[in-house]
């Protein structure tokens, strides 16, 4: 009785350790694209039942795709493969040029039932370098005053993070050269905060990414004159200079005694752009006449305001360098000096004609 007692709690012993178990999964997997990843299942005491392995729906946890049962691959993919090795009996799923979307639960199956099974699971994770998302600020155009918001989303594997800097480590509005988030937030941009500013995303898979964005800021009109009062000599060229900071370009015009200048015999104005918002203009007075002396105003306009700024000219009685030096030029080889000698001589011939 007790014997048949004990060997009964033997077999049922012996009944439970033959009890289908999985004895060992591979570990979590990190490969990074193109790569290839083996996911290794053993199995104990499985007699007939049929070990699977499937894909877990990264949705619905309880949709899988079956990939292979027993030792036979199910999913027509070249890129997977089975081996089956009977002394461990194991059951090792390749994945060869693994890419983004074989990332995932993968498991491993032994079917006892319909109703019942044994599972063990396996993630596989793919490193993807990062990209930065369409949703990402490209450009901002904006009042001086105003706020504005630069986004930049990016994603990859693991999540990369997003950072931001400006074209020649400027300092940034929000203060440093580095500020670390998706939103960089200006509260009361000043023109100064113009420029490119950069979004970097990074993950450490590959290079980093990195993308532009043009902060343009619009502002009234600031005019410097760098030299407000100029002499020069009777008959004598000269330059009047205003430079011009604005953004949109400004229209600019020069005036004399409330009358708007033009390209004329008595006037040459030319503008040069030097940078998106820098305009240097310059009135050349073409051989000074008494009247021409005095004050004159540039003006620069844009939508947004308008800018006014004096420069004087005053008479002198030596003629001023630059730009008189060169201008009375008879490509004679002679030099400037030579020929206001010259000139000198010939005025004095006509005072000795004229007495
Ligand atoms: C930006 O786009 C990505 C990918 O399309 C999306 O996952 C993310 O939620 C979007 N972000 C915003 C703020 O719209
Ligand atoms: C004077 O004329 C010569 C010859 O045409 C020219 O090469 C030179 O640049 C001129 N000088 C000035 C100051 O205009």
């Amino acid at each position: 009785m007790i014997t048949a007692l004990i060997l009964s709690l033997f077999i049922g012993l012996g009944q439970a350790q033959r009890f289908p178990t999985i004895s060992y999964i591979s570990q979590e997997k990190i490969q990074d694209i193109g790569g290839v990843v083996e996911l290794e299942c053993s199995v104990q005491y499985v007699r007939d039942f049929p070990v699977l392995w499937v894909k877990v729906d990264s949705v619905d946890q309880s949709r899988t795709t079956s990939i292979s049962t027993g030792s036979t691959l199910i999913v027509k993919d070249s890129r997977f493969s089975l081996r089956y090795d009977q002394a461990s009996s194991t059951y090792t799923l390749q994945i060869k040029d693994i890419q983004e979307n074989d990332a995932g639960k993968y498991q491993c199956q032994v079917i006892l039932t319909i109703a019942e099974k044994i599972k063990a699971d396996v993630m596989v994770s793919v490193r993807i370098p990062p990209i930065i998302f369409d949703n990402s600020t490209r450009s901002v155009v904006v009042s001086e005053g105003q706020s504005i918001k630069l986004e930049c989303y990016a994603g990859g594997y693991p999540p990369p993070r997003v950072s931001w800097r400006r074209e020649n480590n400027a300092l940034l509005p929000t203060g440093g050269s580095l500020y670390r988030g998706n939103i960089l937030s200006i509260a009361s941009v000043k023109k100064e905060d113009r420029g490119t500013y950069y979004c970097i995303a990074e993950n450490n898979v590959g290079k980093g990414k990195r993308r532009n964005i043009a902060v343009e800021i619009e502002f009234s009109p600031v005019i410097t004159v760098p030299k407000p009062r100029l002499g020069q000599a009777l008959q004598y060229d000269m330059d009047l200079e205003c430079h011009v900071e604005a953004y949109p370009p400004p229209a600019i015009t020069w005036y004399k005694d409330e009358q708007q200048l033009s390209n004329n015999q008595h006037y040459a104005i030319s503008q040069f752009a030097t940078a998106d918002e820098y305009t240097d203009t310059t009135l050349r007075i073409l051989s000074v006449e008494k009247r021409q002396f005095g004050m004159y105003q540039c003006r620069a306009a844009n939508k947004l305001g308008i800018a006014e700024a004096e420069v004087e000219l005053f008479e002198t009685s030596i003629p001023i360098c630059p730009p008189a030096c060169g201008q009375v030029n008879y490509s004679s080889g002679a030099s400037s000096n030579d020929m206001a000698f010259l000139i000198g001589l010939v005025l004095i011939m006509i005072n000795v004609v004229r007495r």
